[in-house]
């Protein structure tokens, strides 16, 4: 280690760029272990709220932590790079990266914008740490750009990706399965060990690694899950031209603990802020690289998850005889997944604007993503309770998994709708039961 350096505190300052789901769940929870933490955010409407103590997205949680942590004072938000420069020893990067439009690729805009920002303030020796998710090779641009932007020559870059999980991020930020530090120096090594030392002496496996192979981890990983649901559902697929049932031939491979039962539940697919965007910008930094052929697998991934879409607008159109037009559509779901607000790249509501756009007279319900839906989806219409969606509705689809349309009960639901179709596009209702109720029950990938 290079004796001028300073040593890694017992306790360093933290900024985290960027306080949206990643960055504000990572600015609580670091605040939760004891450090003190200011985020910074380029939205002045989401630090306004986060101010006053208020998450602007749904979590189970976090709201409860955030105001914890802000009454012990550990916790504040701020606009200025300047005053997060002075304050903090470690920088935490996590803006976001979508896909950029009418590409594959990423859009690395937020990125650059927040090293650039900060680069100009950074007058004394600092680790910045990339979180967020980037094609390889970003981080030696972003080393680069230090160098050339910081007044202190020695400022150094770490890349640490994340994988949290919306929904559960709170338990994954302080319990996570590992963490991954991607450094160049001992140095670095150390600031990363000082600031994750209570996951670290609890247990937690540390993968040190290079900075290209930390960026690729994060997309290994995405690439893998969405390959295992993306498999399931080709697997659905043939299950339907069979006869065969897909939540029995789930149930059978997955007890191979070689294969592993989760992320087989064949469905309507994935969606959200990571993974799709993820194999996408994968493929497109492959081809650079020219190793696409490596990864050609990812084109079918997405095409069979977008496959789904489409077959359950046929599923329901099969109720329906025929015919979309005029039919009262109740919509149940509209975030990407349950215990989410998030509907960024959403499988329910792209459904619902198709079949919306096929003349169906549709109304969604979800029990905490409307106003997010409202938004992006202006011409659809949404109703307050399951059961206002339901109420005279032709066709029950069931697109997002909430424990609450789970739960729901057939008769009940029944004594609603005009006509008891239902499709159940996450397989997660009873068939036997709903048809004991006098439903016509259909699913993907069984009869
Ligand atoms: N959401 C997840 O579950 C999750 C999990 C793991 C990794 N990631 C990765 O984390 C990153 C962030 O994802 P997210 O879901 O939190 O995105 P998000 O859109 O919720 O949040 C990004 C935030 O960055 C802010 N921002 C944009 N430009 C900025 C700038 N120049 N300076 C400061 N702030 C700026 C935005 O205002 C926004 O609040 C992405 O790369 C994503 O792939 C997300």
């Amino acid at each position: 280690m290079d004796v001028n350096s300073p040593a890694a505190p017992a306790k360093p300052r933290i900024s985290v760029i960027g306080t949206g789901y990643l960055g504000t769940t990572h600015a609580v929870c670091m605040a939760e272990l004891g450090y003190d933490v200011i985020g910074l955010d380029v939205d002045a409407a989401k630090l306004d709220l986060l101010r006053a103590g208020t998450v602007p997205f749904f979590e189970p949680g976090l709201p409860e932590l955030l105001t914890k942590v802000q009454g012990g004072g550990r916790l504040r938000f701020t606009d200025s790079y300047a005053e997060i420069a002075q304050f903090a020893d470690v920088h935490f990067v996590c803006v976001g990266t979508p896909q950029r439009k009418g590409e594959l690729a990423a859009d690395l805009q937020y990125v650059e914008a927040a090293f650039s920002s900060l680069a100009p303030h950074l007058d004394r020796k600092v680790l910045v740490v990339g979180k967020s998710t980037v094609p390889a090779g970003t981080a030696v641009r972003m080393e680069q750009l230090l160098a050339s932007q910081a007044p202190c020559k020695d400022v150094e870059l770490a890349w640490n990706p994340e994988f949290l999980r919306e929904g559960f991020a709170v338990q994954d930020t302080l319990h996570p399965d590992r963490l991954v530090l991607g450094v160049r120096t001992e140095w670095a090594e150390q600031q990363l060990r000082a600031v994750f030392a209570p996951m670290i002496e609890s247990g937690t496996p540390v993968v040190l690694t290079d900075f290209a192979t930390a960026e690729l981890v994060k997309v290994a990983a995405n690439s893998f899950l969405a390959t295992k649901i993306s498999f399931i559902n080709a697997m659905a697929e043939v299950c339907e031209a069979t006869g065969a049932d897909v939540t029995k031939l789930a149930e059978a491979i997955g007890h191979d603990a070689r294969i592993g039962r989760r992320f087989l539940n064949a469905g309507l697919g994935f969606g959200g802020g990571c993974l799709p965007k993820d194999i996408r910008a994968f493929i497109a930094r492959a081809q650079e690289l020219g190793v696409d052929q490596a990864v050609s697998f990812l084109h079918e991934v997405d095409a069979i998850n977008l496959r789904r879409r489409a077959r359950v607008v046929d599923l329901g159109q099969e109720l329906l005889d025929g015919s979309w037009t005029d039919r009262r559509v109740a919509v149940l779901g509209a975030a990407f997944k349950p215990d989410s607000d998030d509907i960024r790249d959403s499988p329910a509501l792209d459904v619902a604007a198709a079949i919306g756009r096929r003349g169906a007279n549709v109304l969604v319900y979800d029990p905490q993503a409307l106003d997010n839906a409202r938004q992006l989806y202006p011409d659809l219409q949404y109703a307050a309770s399951a059961e206002d969606a339901v109420r005279d509705a032709d066709l029950v689809m069931l697109l997002t998994e909430w424990r609450e349309f789970r739960d729901m009960s057939p008769e009940r639901i029944g004594t609603l709708v005009r006509r008891r179709n239902i499709v159940d596009g996450r397989n997660v209702l009873d068939p036997a039961q709903w048809r004991a109720a006098g439903w016509v029950y259909r699913a993907l990938g069984r009869q």
